[in-house]
């Protein structure tokens, strides 16, 4: 297969792990027979330091010439006090809009070797396989009116039936390919634009006779999340829950540098990047995890070019390596060896 990917580093730790991502595709290549064309392009603070431009024209036109999109953070305290449009996370909001990308999947599955690191105990998160389904470009986020005075401040929760159906079929979709459970979180008892939201649900139920569903509320999903996140198969809900509660979720198999994510639209065309952000903190320094990112990659190839057996191969490769003990310093125990980046890495790529 010959696939064109468009490569954003962005900032902090970016560069990085997507350096390391690269190295795991690449490994995917020889041993697959793929072609994967790589054009790497700017965004974010790098991109505002040589273009004073978040997401100059060039990247758009690098992207929309390419399949998909794997990014690795950006932000950082060099542009903290910039005016917004000249804020690295402007680039990210952008890039989402400008591509329509309005399916944010989360995945969150514990990964046996790394249940210590929970906050939950063994029992709760051991068997914990779930994927939050983000609603990424409408909603709260995104409606109008917006007002804000010294007086009164305004935000508008808008969605169009158009808007619902495309992230609940993205949804239904999903879990008819997983475990075939579908859990539609709303406000449904108090806002109009749940109610739709849940009619939507209930109206497309029959268009997917092989999954089962659920409606929950908000507010005691957030609480069952924690107490019992193995319930959950595919959960899906709007931009402003989601944000939230796929951070929540994201604490039950312990480590920001474990999870990926994917933004979507209606092809196969999709943004790939780890949850976690540019952490100024352990940047230039060899100390950052590359699972995130190379996991990433996985849904990349997955997702927008259909390749499962590939996607597999990297997130065994991934297990492998941490079932042998081998940790960057986020995941080390007290005492026990700390691997690099780049040893890291290199110990994904002798796996695969
Ligand atoms: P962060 O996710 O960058 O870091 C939080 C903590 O987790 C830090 O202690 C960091 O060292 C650690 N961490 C994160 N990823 C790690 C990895 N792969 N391996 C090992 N440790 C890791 O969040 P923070 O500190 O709130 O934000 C830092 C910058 O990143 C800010 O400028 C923020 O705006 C930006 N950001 C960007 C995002 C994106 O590009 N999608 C998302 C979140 C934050
Ligand atoms: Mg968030």
């Amino acid at each position: 297969m010959e696939k064109k990917i468009t490569i954003l580093p962005g900032d902090g730790i970016g560069p990085e792990v997507v350096a390391s991502a690269v190295e795991v595709l690449q490994a995917i290549e020889t041993r697959f027979g793929h072609k994967f064309e790589l054009d790497y392009a700017l965004i974010g603070g790098a991109a505002i330091d040589a273009e004073n431009n978040p997401l100059p024209e060039e990247t758009i036109a690098k992207c929309e010439a390419s399949d998909a999109v794997l990014l690795g953070a950006v932000g950082g305290p060099k542009w903290d006090n910039n005016p917004s449009h000249l804020r690295p996370e402007k680039g990210l909001l952008q890039i989402r809009k400008h591509f329509d990308l309005f399916a944010n999947l989360r995945p969150v599955a514990a990964i046996p070797s790394l249940l210590d690191a929970s906050p939950l105990k063994r029992e709760v998160a051991e068997n914990v396989d779930l994927l939050i389904v983000r609603e990424l470009t409408g909603g709260l986020y995104f409606g109008e009116p917006r007002v804000l005075t010294d007086e009164h401040a305004v935000d508008t929760l808008a969605y169009t039936r158009k808007e619902i159906e495309r992230i609940v079929d993205t949804a239904f979709n999903l879990a008819r390919v997983r475990r075939g459970k579908l859990c539609s979180v709303d406000k449904a008892n108090v806002l109009d634009s749940s109610k739709l939201w849940r009619q939507i649900v209930e109206e497309k139920k029959a268009q997917y006779p092989d999954v089962e569903v659920e409606h929950n509320l908000v507010d005691s999903v957030a609480m069952k999340l924690i107490t019992n996140p193995a319930h959950y198969d595919v959960v899906v809900t709007e931009n402003m829950f989601g944000d939230i509660l796929s951070d929540e979720a994201s604490v039950i198999t312990g480590s920001l540098g474990t999870l990926p994510s994917a933004s979507m639209r209606s092809d196969n065309f999709g943004l790939y990047e780890p949850v976690h952000g540019s952490a100024p903190d352990i940047a230039g320094q060899e100390k950052a995890n590359p699972a995130a990112t190379i996991l990433s990659a996985a849904m990349l190839l997955k997702y927008s070019f259909g390749l499962n057996e590939e996607a597999a191969e990297i997130e065994r490769a991934v297990n492998a390596v941490f079932e042998k003990g081998l940790f960057t310093g986020d995941l080390a125990k007290t005492g026990s060896r700390v691997l690099s980046t780049s040893e890291w890495t290199k110990e994904v790529l002798a796996e695969i």
